[in-house]
């Protein structure tokens, strides 16, 4: 599997091989890490220009730059760039790619990390681009799956919450869709999966997707609740998201029908939709796979700078 080179902007850009190749080396480096830092990418240096908030991509990235032996730029506010005077982002990504071996980045813009990769030439790794894809997420989403299940193959993973604004769940529905995992989507109606997703979940991969509205319908029958927070940026009126803002909240009471076994995943942050209650649970895995981000980006960056 050569990855060397390769930039990562949607799930399109990757295969199940390459999926597998990131999974399996993401396990290596984090065996690896228990005998302490690496040297892989010793001398290379990944510039993170992250224009919206971010805890996780950000975070993740950097130490997962610092553990394989490499350096980090970091850009966390337009206002402390020259963005803040007027330079567009594509000046400024053309001038950073001198600075750097790879990029990270995470923008408002949908289609800005497209752009930014058809420009420049070192590796271009979309860490989140408006309400349409965040790439990397489902890789850990997978390999926290695998870890908890030993498989991907044969689940039924409930996709439930913002379907329509969150990038994560468009990103994941592909992934999932690739592994032969099966799904069911939760939401209200006003949030649905985009139907362009559903369409090509149809047509390139032959999956047909159950809709539902309620927890409560489809609890008893899914191996993994994937909880979604309702994303607030990207609602066009604060009303909108007022009247949706509290449409899930996952308890203790409603873990009661829940299937043997079952766990939580979310790619956070959370914000009212799992009760607290649940953290200490054996259902809880949601900190753990925010922790997985390490070594599958160990794997990501190690992949695209060929050093795998
Ligand atoms: N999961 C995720 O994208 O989290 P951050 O927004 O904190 O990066």
């Amino acid at each position: 599997m050569d990855l060397k080179g390769k930039d990562i902007i949607t799930l399109e850009d990757v295969s199940k091989e390459d999926i597998e190749f990131i999974l399996e080396n993401a396990e290596i480096f984090e065996e690896k890490l228990k005998k302490g830092p690496l040297k892989v990418l010793e001398g290379k240096i990944l510039a993170t220009i992250f224009l919206e908030p971010s805890t996780r991509t950000r975070l993740s990235f950097e130490s997962a730059m610092h553990k394989l032996g490499g350096r980090v730029l970091t850009v966390s506010k337009d206002e402390m760039t020259s963005l803040a005077k007027g330079e567009n982002l594509s000046d400024m990504a053309r001038v950073i790619e001198g600075y750097c071996d790879v990029i990270a980045i995470r923008t408002p813009i949908e289609g800005a990390p497209k752009m930014i990769a058809d420009m420049v030439s070192v590796p271009v790794i979309n860490g989140g681009d408006g309400a349409h894809a965040h790439p990397t997420q489902p890789f850990l989403d997978l390999y926290t799956l695998k870890k908890e299940f030993g498989k991907l193959e044969g689940l039924k993973v409930a996709i439930i919450g913002d379907l329509k604004y969150g990038r994560t769940v468009h990103s994941l529905a592909y992934a999932l869709a690739m592994m032969g995992t099966e799904m069911v989507f939760v939401s209200p109606r006003e949030l649905r999966m985009p139907d362009s997703i559903i369409k090509v979940l149809k047509n390139k991969f032959g999956v047909e997707v159950e809709e539902k509205t309620k927890i409560e319908d489809i609890i008893s029958e899914v191996d993994v609740l994937y909880m979604t927070r309702i994303q607030r940026e990207r609602f066009p009126h604060e009303s909108e998201y007022k009247k949706m803002k509290n449409v899930y909240r996952l308890d203790s009471k409603l873990m009661k029908n829940s299937k043997e076994g079952m766990k939580i995943l979310h790619p956070l942050p959370r914000i009212d939709e799992i009760a607290p209650e649940l953290d200490a649970t054996k259902h809880a895995c949601y900190f753990s796979q925010a922790h997985n981000g390490v070594p599958v980006r160990m794997a990501i960056l190690a992949g695209v700078l060929g050093k795998i």
